[in-house]
């Protein structure tokens, strides 16, 4: 099945097409430079952007799969959650190709769109646990085929993500954060300075990382005006420790509440999932728990067309479609439709 899929719920207009050999072509326009100068997503203008961008993106992404609109069979697209003035453009959009072609409609979660990205290269080993880590999202999900999802454990505050880019702008490093941590945080010695990991407790599943993100405030203003290049390098590498060791310590603790046999195969999903330090420590995890794990190809970890469509077509080729009066949500947690 010939799938167009839209995803537009933050600050990336993109489109996709993909068949049931994998992806015919994958376009992503980024707003960054946009928002860098706010030091984050202004909704506002990321609306606008969409807007104007999202037309030009469609067409180049139909041509480079070479297709005309004529062969495209079914439109899918991200109906939330995210920014709701974003995902309304690409969703509006969407639905009026389905209308105008009378083709078969699905929106698509967007946090199914990430856990799905892990299913476009290779059929994933189910049942599975998935860590997703995003900008706006920290969770595991127990999954057990595609359509079936059950979280287990979820942020309190702030998700991974989003923790590394307020972090970083305290750094006064930039936007996005987590890629400018992540390289800082290369050149930083582990253990140098020590920083705090929420809700440690044994067997609790859920997730905090306020608690981490006051300490880094808290660490800069004691290290006053003049902080030195070695010292940040050396608070980015514990910053990027402590989330790693939370999100490793969490999906351990989300695998023994599942009980032994009920997991085959562990995923990362979202756009932390890019960052390599995180990939080890998952490689290492599922080693010693006997897991299946293949990290996402890093171009499906942040948002993407692809992942969005794909997920899509798994809705489709199970029969299901959306009426065109489906309406955009900002949040809503992920369920199962399967
Ligand atoms: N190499 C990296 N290391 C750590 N974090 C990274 C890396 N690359 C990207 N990120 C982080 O990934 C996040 C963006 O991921 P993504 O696009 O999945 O989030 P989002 O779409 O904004 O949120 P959500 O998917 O929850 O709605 C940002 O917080 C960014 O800093
Ligand atoms: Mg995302």
């Amino acid at each position: 099945m010939r799938v167009l899929g839209i995803e537009s719920s933050c600050d990336e207009t993109a489109v996709a097409c993909v068949d049931d050999g994998g992806v015919r072509s994958n376009l992503i326009s980024s707003q960054v430079d946009l928002h860098r100068h706010f030091g984050g997503v202004v909704p506002e203008l990321a609306s606008r952007a969409h807007l104007s961008n999202i037309l030009p993106v469609l067409s180049a992404a139909l041509e480079e799969a070479g297709w005309t609109l004529d062969e495209v069979e079914a439109v899918a697209a991200t109906a939330g959650p995210g920014l709701i003035g974003a995902v309304l453009m690409g969703l509006s959009c969407a639905k009026s190709v389905a209308w105008a072609r009378r083709l078969p409609f699905v929106g698509v979660h967007h946090i199914e769109g990430h856990i799905l990205a892990n299913d476009i290269e290779r059929p994933m080993t189910l049942p599975a646990l998935v860590l997703v880590v995003s900008g706006g999202h920290t969770q595991t999900v127990w999954m057990e085929a595609p359509g079936r999802y059950r979280v287990l454990g979820k942020t309190r505050d702030d998700a991974a993500g989003e923790t590394l880019d307020k972090a970083a702008k305290l750094m006064g490093l930039g936007y996005p954060g987590g890629p400018l941590i992540e390289k800082l945080a290369a050149g930083g010695r582990a253990g140098a300075i020590s920083l705090p990991v929420g809700l440690r407790r044994r067997g609790e599943l859920d997730f905090s990382f306020s608690g981490l993100k006051t300490a880094v405030r808290l660490r800069l203003e004691a290290m006053g005006d003049e902080v030195s290049e070695a010292d940040r390098a050396d608070l980015a590498r514990a910053l990027q420790d402590a989330v790693i060791e939370s999100l490793v310590l969490k999906t351990a603790a989300a695998l023994d509440a599942l009980g032994a046999g009920r997991v085959r195969g562990l995923y990362l999903a979202g756009g932390v999932a890019r960052n390599a330090a995180l990939r080890d420590a998952f490689e290492s995890l599922a080693a010693a728990r006997r897991l299946v794990f293949t990290p996402p190809p890093p171009a499906y970890c942040t948002d993407n067309a692809a992942m969005i469509a794909w997920a899509g077509r798994h809705r489709l080729l199970a029969g299901q479609r959306d009426s065109l009066q489906l309406g955009a949500f900002a949040r809503r947690p992920l369920s199962s439709w399967s």
